[in-house]
């Protein structure tokens, strides 16, 4: 697959030939398989869950609109079996049972954690060079389980949550600008939970104008509590975990992985004392391309930052102490 750089270059379009597999047809899985095939990088999306038949419709639904949506992905569905998953690429894990209204995603870590370590095994059994995206949470935790039950090179386990953090935060800042997002940069790092999340709002800017020029020190406040509670949120009001921005979130990364793009992603990785912390996955800005994870980028940060930088790590680490 490396050789997908010397794919065909057609009108300035790099096609790619890249077999992704998704895990989990469910709302995230889906939405994921549905952004990877409308961006038209992919060549294969293998869906695949446990609920006989369920996978295999979803793949046919979305199918369906290839017509509709133009795009030339094949999008193939299976029954736990990951035979049809063999030379993935790229592998999103999503399996396991979202938060209900009222949970954290720790609360998930005893039935999640059983089924992403037997899913990275299956699917590392079948795709030994894949690079693995971690989406079941509680995430970090999640992705510092898949580097413990591995012997994967730290670069190729990607944790998506601050991809994800990221666009919530620059959706409320886009808000409360009243400016499309297009206009608006910034980032979340730390963990993926409603109290490790650090949205780095002084760094935030609108066409390159520090958010700060618009806005008072408490609209700045009310945009990162808003951020960090953004999946509670939407939790409170679907009844169940989002996931059209999850699936978009991990879209992305897939797509900088496909092109070698090496966009800066906000993702949780393995830190080995970047940023002070050590042998714990968190969110801080990661350099992607078609190794995954290139290079982890240590931005400045203010003492306040570091602090919760710091915190959060703290939380992560709590939670990884319940998988022993
Ligand atoms: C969320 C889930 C994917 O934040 O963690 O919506």
């Amino acid at each position: 697959m490396l050789e997908r750089h010397e794919d065909y270059v057609l009108s300035k379009v790099t096609f790619a030939s890249m077999k992704v597999t998704v895990v989990g047809a469910g709302a995230v899985g889906a939405s994921c398989a549905e952004y990877i095939a409308i961006k038209n990088f992919a060549s294969e999306v293998c869906l695949i869950d446990i609920k006989e038949g369920f996978a295999e419709g979803k793949a046919m639904d979305l199918m369906q609109c290839a017509s509709l949506n133009g795009f030339d992905t094949k999008i193939v569905g299976a029954t736990n079996d990951y035979t049809k998953t063999a030379n993935s690429d790229v592998a999103v894990i999503t399996s396991g049972i979202p938060r209900k209204p009222g949970m954290t995603r720790e609360e998930l870590i005893g039935i999640n954690a059983g089924i992403v370590k037997s899913v990275s095994s299956s699917l590392l059994e079948h795709s030994p060079n894949a690079i693995i995206i971690v989406v079941s949470n509680p995430m970090d935790t999640m992705t510092y389980l898949v580097h413990k039950n591995t012997d994967l090179p730290k670069n190729r386990i990607i944790g998506m949550g601050g991809a994800l953090d990221s666009a919530r935060f620059k959706y409320r800042i886009a808000e409360a600008l009243t400016c499309p997002s297009s206009d608006v940069d910034g980032m979340v790092i730390g963990g993926h939970s409603d109290k490790g999340m650090v949205p780095l709002i002084a760094k935030a800017t609108r066409n390159s104008v520090n958010v700060s020029e618009f806005l008072s020190a408490e609209r700045m406040d009310q945009i990162v509590n808003d951020t960090k509670v953004g999946g509670a949120t939407l939790t409170g009001l679907l009844g169940t975990s989002a996931w059209y921005a999850p699936g978009a979130a991990v879209s992305e990364i897939v797509k900088a992985i496909a092109l070698d793009s090496h966009k800066m992603i906000p993702c949780s990785a393995l830190l080995d004392g970047e940023y002070g912390i050590e042998g714990l996955s968190i969110g801080v800005p990661c350099i992607i391309g078609k190794n995954g994870i290139e290079r982890i980028v240590e931005v400045s940060l203010s003492e306040s930052e570091k602090n919760k930088l710091k915190e959060s790590a703290a939380g992560v680490a709590k939670t990884n102490a319940l998988l022993d």
